[in-house]
């Protein structure tokens, strides 16, 4: 049982003609969830239900941290965390929509990655709704700065 005939990763083997343990997939295999997760990466529509999911998911995930408001003023960094940027400021208000994605599935910084407890559906959800908070007013800094030119078209 401990030691049993099999092929190591590339071992030469008698089986198949180049005499290789390991074969290349035949042309056009597609991974099991190749195409689902290609999918998830394109933001799907934005949609009242899709706003509201996101509001829902945001308050479970993101307000203990980034407050209701997104301001930054959560629980946590009052008890020490490092103080999250305003999610309102200029630099976010002007960042696409795939930042806000990508920062949920990789983390960033400080902020360790959420991509074990949102799916990718609910990233986009969460990023719509962070729009949707962004549109409640700039950060106040930002908006003494520059009201000029803010561009909503993001994708
Ligand atoms: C445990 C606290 C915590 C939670 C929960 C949290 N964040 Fe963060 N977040 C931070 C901190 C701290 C930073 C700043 C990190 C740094 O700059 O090192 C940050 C930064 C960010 C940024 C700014 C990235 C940039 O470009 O500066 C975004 C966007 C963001 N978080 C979104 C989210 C979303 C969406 C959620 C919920 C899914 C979330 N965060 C949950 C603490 C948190």
């Amino acid at each position: 049982m401990v030691q049993q005939p099999r092929y190591d990763e590339y071992e030469r083997g008698a089986l198949f003609p180049d005499h290789m343990a390991m074969q290349l997939p035949p042309d056009g295999v597609v991974a099991r969830d190749a195409l689902e997760r290609v999918a998830a990466t394109r933001r799907p529509p934005m949609t009242l239900d899709l706003v509201e999911r996101g509001k829902q998911r945001f308050e479970i995930f993101c307000v203990p941290c980034h407050g209701h408001d997104g301001s930054g003023d959560g629980i946590v960094p009052a008890r020490g965390f490092p103080h999250p940027p305003d999610l309102r400021a200029r630099r976010l208000v002007e960042a696409p929509d795939r930042h806000f994605y990508q920062v949920i599935t990789q983390g960033y910084g400080a902020m360790y990655s959420y991509s074990d407890r949102v799916p990718p559906h609910d990233r986009w959800a969460i990023a719509g709704y962070v729009r949707a908070l962004q549109g409640t007013g700039l950060a106040p800094e930002a908006v003494a700065t520059d009201m000029q030119g803010v561009d909503h078209a993001h994708r």
